[in-house]
């Protein structure tokens, strides 16, 4: 990982371990964790003690200036580390999951063939270059499995196998929290020479995720949907593409030299070629907080309370005869605490905004920035469910720190007064 670090300022104060615990408002019901989580204490805490200090980074020589650059390099360190980085992988603040995939888009080799499944969030769709491969939507895990190892076999066979293949892949489904074989299609990919990067924006809240455990080449995530709402989001990643790349954002921060003529210019290489203008400090702290706290935190334990709560939600939801859940795979898949679903003979956004109105209850109506696959699978619940009155956008509840069962309760109440 390319960090350099301001050696000779005191270290910051480190924030006073915190219970794991997210902020909220009282009365009001957040089950819509899966499009921005709720603040953690500890990035507040983060946040709040950097915010006397706040000044430039990487431009100033003032104490301000070298603490900042200081948290700013140590929040990339921190979260390289909680993700698992190479020792030589770049770690690139961006704004957001968005973000960190349109940079790998831009970076790739010339003639690169990026391969996805249709099921995936427009933030793993729309980056990739004309002439990617979109595969369907899998049955289950191991038909992802297989369909990316004959669909590899055939592009090799068919394409210039010097050309570099990229698979990207998401870790979790934002619209049915289903979880994907990341480690099994990292090794197909492998196979065929071809690298892969993982959308861990909606994983990456709910299990651990650890780039070399899992063996993927990038990492995109998001920190508003880890707890840091402060807009940083990171791609962590092998260099040699990034460094090769022109920079995502040209400017100031991301050149090393600057001559006299318009084009006379040397881009820095590492994360700071496409990290131009001034960085989003607060953002970096926040998520690097949201890290170390997770980090020491008991994950096993945290993802058998969200699978308990995740359980007594989809019970509750079944029991309901006029709610029909949205899914890809089988009904015992392994899922993260996203659900999502439609009410019979009711339109979604009617009854999203039903639940906000009279029960103070958030959550999503829509098709969740995934239309393919939404569509698809609303198609798939009417034919399951044998019923003809669904309505064309679904409704989605996610869970997570701060999510309690008595929330859950009054959902699954609210939603029993449809019938
Ligand atoms: C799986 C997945 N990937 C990518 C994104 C995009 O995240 P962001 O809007 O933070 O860029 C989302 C957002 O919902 C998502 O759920």
């Amino acid at each position: 990982m390319s960090v350099t670090l301001v050696p000779s300022l005191p270290a910051l104060p480190t924030v006073a371990p915190a219970p794991l615990d997210v902020l909220g408002v009282p009365g009001e019901i957040n089950l819509d964790y899966a499009a921005s989580a709720p603040c953690a204490r500890a990035a507040a805490d983060a946040v709040n003690e950097l915010l006397p200090w706040y000044a430039s980074v990487h431009r100033g020589a003032g104490a301000l200036s070298q603490r900042c650059t200081l948290a700013y390099e140590k929040a990339r360190q921190t979260v390289g580390d909680f993700f698992g980085a190479r020792p030589d992988d770049h770690v690139i603040f961006t704004r957001n999951t968005t973000d960190a995939l349109n940079l790998l888009g831009r970076a790739l080799p010339t003639g690169t063939t990026v391969v996805t499944f249709a099921g995936e969030h427009h933030a793993n769709l729309l980056p990739w270059p004309r002439g990617s491969v979109r595969l369907p939507v899998p049955a289950d895990p191991a038909g992802a499995v297989r369909a990316l190892a004959a669909a590899l076999t055939e592009l090799r066979r068919d394409s210039n196998p010097a050309l570099p293949v990229l698979v990207s892949v998401t870790g979790a489904s934002n619209v049915t929290g289903e979880r994907w074989p990341v480690a099994e299609l990292a090794r197909v990919a492998h196979r065929h020479g071809a690298r892969i990067a993982l959308d861990a924006a909606q994983l990456a809240p709910h299990a651990p995720v650890d780039l070399l455990a899992l063996d993927v080449d990038y990492l995109a995530v998001s920190g508003h949907k880890l707890y840091a709402p402060f807009g940083a989001g990171v791609l962590i990643g092998r260099a040699d593409w990034l460094d090769a790349a022109p920079p995502y954002l040209a400017g100031g921060g991301a050149t090393s030299r600057v001559g006299p003529a318009t084009h006379d210019v040397t881009w820095a290489t590492g994360p700071a070629r496409h990290e131009g203008g001034t960085p989003n400090l607060l953002g970096a702290v926040a998520l690097a907080a949201v890290c170390t706290e997770l980090a020491g935190a008991d994950r096993a334990a945290l993802a058998a309370r969200e699978q308990a709560l995740l359980a007594r939600l989809r019970d509750g939801l079944a029991a309901l005869p006029h709610v029909v859940e949205l899914r890809t795979f089988g009904p015992d898949a392994p899922r993260v605490g996203i659900v999502s679903f439609v009410v019979t003979g009711w339109d979604s956004a009617e009854v999203a905004a039903r639940l906000a109105a009279r029960h103070r209850i958030g959550v999503r109506d829509g098709l969740f920035c995934a239309h393919p696959l939404a569509r698809r699978l609303l198609d798939e619940a009417a034919g399951r469910s044998g019923r003809r009155d669904l309505p064309s956008t679904a409704l989605r509840a996610s869970i997570g720190l701060g999510s309690t069962a008595a929330e859950v309760d009054r959902l699954i109440e609210a939603l029993a007064e449809l019938g």
